[in-house]
């Protein structure tokens, strides 16, 4: 036994002095991490206010992120509700969408929309960072924001102020709760999915993306994209002309790869005011995607290449 041990002991020993003499060549590059998981949802406050009840639990629990996602879009044409008012205008419904306060990346003017002043068509960028906010608050402080009682009230008496509208006057409770979902865990980190760079300050920075895909493999973007896009937008992307203001796919990826993270998965709802200005022929959405982040990741790889994505 003693023996045993002394012997194990030695060729510890050895085996330890061996590897120390000699040193073994680089190991590979390791790849990517995976991302992490989205944060928990924040505590209640003592006081009582956002305590969440057994009610919205399960509210928020049957409640469909992916659906809060085409309302974030276009809350009018999700639910089909274009008041006349602001279909005499099309671009008033800008007033109307999320993203168009808040940006694609979430994160209002210190995001994508850093240089997206105000104009009498387009709202002024809100000053919060929706992603990290709403993980850090509970499921019943986000709902009470969204549906934002006694905000902007509803087209009918239209001002198209940049404050954000009263949502409990236009979407129901159950569609409340999709966009708490899309806002507290279907909604992307844009980290994730490129690097954006700002300058100076709100409405007059400036910004500028890199890092696309962030190291997404080309060839899987380009097998996706034929397997899951091509038949609707086109081996070259350009079967569908988005907004009818020749924007196709591949200047999607190389510039508006906020826009992408978003709609490759998420679509889009149908395109009511284009469709009234044939711009488009017939109710015409975007259906959702099944796809991974990776996925989308390789095809905004795909997407630089501009043989094969041509302007
Ligand atoms: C016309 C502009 C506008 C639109 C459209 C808009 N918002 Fe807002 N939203 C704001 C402004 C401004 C604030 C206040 C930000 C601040 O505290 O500075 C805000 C605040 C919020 C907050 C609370 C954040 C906080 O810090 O208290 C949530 C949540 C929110 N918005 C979600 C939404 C959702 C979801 C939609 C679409 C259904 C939407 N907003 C549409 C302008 C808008
Ligand atoms: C069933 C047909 C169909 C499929 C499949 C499809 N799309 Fe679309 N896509 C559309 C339509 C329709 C539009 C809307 C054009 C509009 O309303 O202007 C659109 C728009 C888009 C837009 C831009 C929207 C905008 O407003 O700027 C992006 C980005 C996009 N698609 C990406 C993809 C990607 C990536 C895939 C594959 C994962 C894909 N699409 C699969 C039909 C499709």
């Amino acid at each position: 036994m003693k023996m045993y041990f002394i012997a194990v002991l030695f060729l510890g020993i050895l085996t330890a002095t061996t590897q120390s003499c000699k040193k073994g060549d680089d190991g590979a590059p390791g790849t990517n991490g995976t991302n992490g998981t989205n944060g928990t949802n924040g505590t209640n406050g003592t006081d009582g206010y956002g305590a969440v009840t057994a009610a919205d639990q399960a509210a928020y629990d049957a409640a469909d992120g992916t659906i809060g996602a085409r309302l974030y879009d276009h809350p009018l044409n999700e639910i089909n509700y274009l008041p006349t008012a602001v279909m005499s205008d099309k671009s008033h419904s800008n007033f109307f969408r999320c993203k168009s306060c808040h940006g694609w990346d979430l994160r209002g003017r210190n995001g994508v929309l850093i240089n997206k002043g105000p104009s009498t068509t387009y709202p002024m960028a809100a000053d919060v960072d929706l992603y990290s906010w709403a993980r850090k608050h509970s499921i019943r402080e986000v709902f009470d924001a969204v549906k934002n009682e006694g905000g902007r009230e509803k087209s009918t008496n239209q001002s198209y102020t940049s404050n954000m509208p009263y949502w409990g006057e236009i979407l129901t409770d159950s569609q409340i709760w999709q966009l708490v979902k899309f806002l507290k865990e279907t909604s992307h980190n844009t980290d994730d999915f490129y690097d954006l760079t700002t300058s100076g300050a709100y409405p007059n920075g400036t910004k500028t993306f890199s890092n696309i895909g962030k190291g997404g493999n080309a060839a899987n973007g380009l097998t996706v994209y034929n397997a899951k896009c091509k038949s609707c937008h086109g081996a070259d992307g350009k079967s569908i002309d988005i907004y009818c203001e020749n924007l196709f796919m591949g200047k999607m990826f190389r510039t508006n790869a906020h826009e992408v993270q978003h709609k490759a998965v998420w679509g889009m709802p149908i395109d009511r005011e284009h469709v009234v200005d044939g711009c488009l022929s017939g109710d015409y959405a975007m259906p959702q995607q099944t796809l991974t982040d990776q996925e989308i990741r390789d095809m905004m790889v795909a997407g630089q290449d501009t043989i094969q994505f041509p302007n």
